[in-house]
């Protein structure tokens, strides 16, 4: 049989990302170029410079990817490419592209969905892992638990109810004089504190439901950091990260334990940015032996965004028809 090579294409946020993978699975090579430096001044991410960003950089990103891969254009059998969540002028940059590429070369197009992506990061990671699992997706936009029945059906069972967990920790570590992005800086500093020292609050857990709220915490931090500075007491940053960040991982790690007891399923995958939480990891990790359940995790340059995992979702939406037409467009707010 013939081998199908997907060329993908992710631009959602702040990555210019091209890769190419030989039947859905297997990279055959990946490029990023990633804008953070551009946006750290700014602390967070400036819409309008990433979309120009995008533009500058995403012909060259691609040709690196190709001649990488030791590939020409015409040995790709169809063009994957984040068509949403994002921002909407850095997806239509992606989008135009591979509408372009798809156009020229009469292949055709793939839409993805950047959630489905970071979710297949682990088929790349762990090939004999196989649906059905529940999903733990969390990253700088997004917090859900998918229950994902086959490789293109997905079932979102539960999701944050205001700020996603991702942004919870970029908020925190803002407001702590942490660098950007603020979750691997939390994660590195809370592994000096004491994750007892403050007894911050766990939203939701009495609910009965699978949703997810971060706000409440994040104003808890804020409304703690505000009191010591007016009681003039001096503040412990490791500290306050180490105790914030149990507040995050032990909820997720609680609802994700319940996702699975309510579904009856037998394997977690985790996914996203924030994935890449060594703590996280750590309690779900333990959690799960407990309970001799299966646990998945991309390894770190998997789990930010990145255009390998949009690469295998693409190739098993193409498989199971899936296609876009010139006519597509960018959808900032796409559900799953
Ligand atoms: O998936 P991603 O690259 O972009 C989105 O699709 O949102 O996720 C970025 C998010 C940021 O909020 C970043 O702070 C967070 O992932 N992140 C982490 C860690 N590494 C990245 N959060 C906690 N601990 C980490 N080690
Ligand atoms: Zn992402």
């Amino acid at each position: 049989p013939k081998e199908i090579y997907t060329l993908a294409i992710e631009t959602s946020c702040d990555e210019t990302a091209c890769a190419i993978l030989k039947n859905g699975r297997e990279v055959v090579a990946g490029t990023v170029y990633t804008q953070i430096e551009l946006h750290r001044t700014f602390g967070g991410v400036v819409p309008e410079v990433a979309s120009r960003n995008h533009l500058e950089k995403i012909a060259q990103v691609i040709d690196q990817c190709l001649e990488k891969a030791d590939m020409a254009l015409q040995e790709v059998d169809h063009i994957a490419v984040t068509y949403g969540p994002g921002l909407v002028g850095a997806l239509l940059v992606g989008l135009s592209t591979a509408k372009a590429l798809a156009f020229a070369l009469e292949k055709p197009l793939i839409p993805v969905h950047h959630i489905e992506g970071h979710i297949a990061a682990n088929y790349i990671a762990h090939p004999a892992l196989e649906p059905p699992f529940i999903s733990l997706v969390v990253s700088g936009g997004h917090t859900h638990l998918v229950e994902v029945t086959d490789y293109t059906t997905f079932n979102v069972i539960g999701q944050t109810r205001d700020d996603a967990a991702g942004e919870a920790f970029d908020k925190v570590a803002r407001t702590l004089g942490l660098g950007y992005p603020g979750g691997p800086e939390i994660d590195r500093v809370a592994r000096e504190g004491n994750a007892q020292a403050i007894d911050f609050p766990r939203a939701m857990l009495e609910s009965g439901s699978l949703d997810f709220s971060f706000s409440g915490l994040k104003s808890a931090v804020l409304n703690y950091l505000n009191s010591c500075r007016m009681k003039g007491e001096a503040i412990n940053v490791p500290d306050v990260a180490a105790s914030f960040q149990a507040a995050v991982t032990e909820i997720l790690t609680i609802k994700a334990m319940e996702a699975l007891k309510e579904t009856g399923h037998k394997q977690l995958v985790l996914a996203g940015g924030v994935a890449a939480n060594s703590d996280l990891r750590q309690r779900l990790s333990a959690a799960l032996q407990k309970k001799g359940y299966a646990f998945y995790y991309p390894p770190l340059n998997l789990c930010t965004d990145n255009a390998e995992m949009i690469g295998c979702a693409g190739y098993y939406n193409a498989m199971a028809g899936v296609r876009g037409d010139m006519y597509i467009n960018a959808v900032p707010n796409l559900k799953i």
